[in-house]
């Protein structure tokens, strides 16, 4: 508790003395931050390796491009993101100065998550120090090398549950959390007695819906892709296919083909292939496969924490599997009607993170935008969304709330500080406001406001 008191001290400290708010401090973290990144590549890969048995090709991909990316666009653009945006005026205020002033809010907790460990407490990092805060940052405890290195590198607090109970009492000016519902409840209650606004980072169960009239071969390889990948612990994977009957075992041949293409015969023996997390997680994921029969894959072998890339067809709607997020490589079929059943399925549950359509009909697709709701959609794709630093990344009802990637970070992490600045002369303007209430309709009808601008700096009416 005393170690994660005096590095919230610290902070506070450090925002209290305008240390981090000059657009020179800021750059001069983001280039340290870029040079740790780019430096420690290699390390970072291994940590994760020894987590999750993340492939050390895909970690420089799903984690490090995205973090050098997002902090080269803050580099150039932080200036311009900062500066004060004049705004329109009303002709009360035509002669004044109108602008919105970002402001950094000031110590800002992040809360980090273990399945991408570097991206998920970094990228909101590069907004904090982007928009002036100072920060303190909590890596996740259960990606333990991962965790460990990052102490190595930059200051942060570790610790378990407990400490980051300990760690939420302590008063932020805003709290970024990654991880799970039920987690991110406890964050905003905390949060809540220091009247201190949050950003949830959730997850959900994020549907990916297959026109039985698309290519369905391709479809399924970038579905393929996008579920194993770093073993199905992926917020925004896809968390279970629905599609018409006719076209179910066509879409399990084709996973099945791609499965094996990717990872061959054996995923156990893949160096492409990682592994769950944890015990927990795996015995959770184990336990939600129960009572079906797996129609590609199943395989498991808990001393590794390996579950193979499964399929299940038929899942009914109701089940368990179908209740809660999977978070792990277990992909289920549901099977629906047609797109309206399909658009039913997704409303009748809470709002997910991501919604996937794939479909070559542009107007069916339009409408199936239209009549749900999501925190982001990809067409004709899984994932890829979250790789534009333009478009906003969050949740929206259970998935989350706040949205961040590029400028949207910085917006997040900043306050819009609305100001107005007059100047004391033109006082015969502010006439029609002050009582007595006779004078005031001797002058003007309060209703015809708007007018009192035409008066010149004397007073008099402009003709
Ligand atoms: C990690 O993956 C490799 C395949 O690249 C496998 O042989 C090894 O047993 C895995 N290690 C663990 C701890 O699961």
């Amino acid at each position: 508790v005393r170690m994660e008191r005096q590095a919230v001290q610290r902070a506070r400290e450090a925002f209290q003395s305008g240390r981090t708010r000059p657009l020179e401090f800021r750059l001069q973290q983001l280039h340290a931050l870029q040079r740790m990144i780019t430096e420690k590549e290699t390390e970072i890969a291994t940590a994760l390796k020894q987590d999750i048995n993340r492939s050390q090709y895909d970690t420089p991909l799903l984690e490090l491009i995205g973090i050098e990316n997002e902090i080269k666009l803050a580099i150039d653009r932080m200036a311009q993101w900062a500066a004060p945006r004049p705004v329109e005026k009303n002709v009360l205020t035509i002669s004044d100065e109108v602008y919105i002033q970002p402001e950094p809010l000031g110590v800002v907790l992040i809360i980090g998550a273990w399945n991408y460990p570097w991206a998920l407490t970094l990228l909101p990092l590069v907004g904090a120090i982007a928009a002036g805060n100072a920060a303190v940052v909590k890596p996740s405890e259960l990606s333990e090398y991962s965790s460990l290195l990052l102490r190595e590198l930059y200051p942060v607090v570790t610790g378990g549950v407990a400490e980051t109970q300990d760690l939420l009492r302590l008063r932020f000016d805003h709290v970024f959390f990654t991880g799970g519902s039920t987690t991110g409840k406890l964050v905003m209650e905390a949060a809540a007695q220091h009247l201190t606004p949050v950003t949830l980072e959730l997850g959900g169960k994020s549907p990916c819906y297959i026109d039985k009239d698309c290519e369905i071969r391709v479809a399924c390889r970038r579905i393929t892709w996008g579920k194993f990948v770093n073993c199905g612990q992926t917020c925004i994977a896809p968390d279970y296919i629905l599609c018409e009957p006719s076209i179910q075992s066509q879409v399990v041949d084709c996973i099945r083909l791609t499965l094996l293409e990717f990872y061959g015969a054996d995923p156990k023996c893949s160096p492409d292939y990682g592994r769950i997390i944890n015990q927990r997680h795996f015995n959770r994921i184990m336990s939600l496969m129960e009572g079906y029969t797996p129609v590609v894959g199943g395989q498991s072998d808990s001393s590794q924490c390996y579950i193979a890339p499964t399929v299940l067809k038929d899942v009914p709607p109701h089940s368990r599997l179908m209740q809660e997020e999977i978070f792990g490589p277990v992909l289920p079929i549901v099977t629906v009607s047609d797109m309206d059943d399909a658009i039913r399925f997704v409303n009748e549950r809470e709002k997910p993170l991501a919604l996937y359509i794939f479909c070559n009909d542009k107007k069916a697709v339009k409408r199936m935008i239209e009549e749900t709701t999501s925190g982001g959609v990809t067409v004709n794709d899984v994932m890829m969304h979250y790789t534009l630093s333009s478009l906003p990344f969050g949740g929206v009802g259970h998935s989350g709330m706040g949205r961040y990637h590029g400028k949207h970070t910085f917006d997040q992490l900043s306050h819009q500080r609305a100001c107005l600045i007059r100047s004391l002369k033109m006082e015969s303007v502010n006439l029609a406001r002050y009582p007595p209430q006779d004078r005031r309709r001797a002058r003007r009808s309060p209703t015809r406001w708007q007018q009192t601008a035409d008066i010149n700096s004397n007073g008099q009416p402009i003709v």
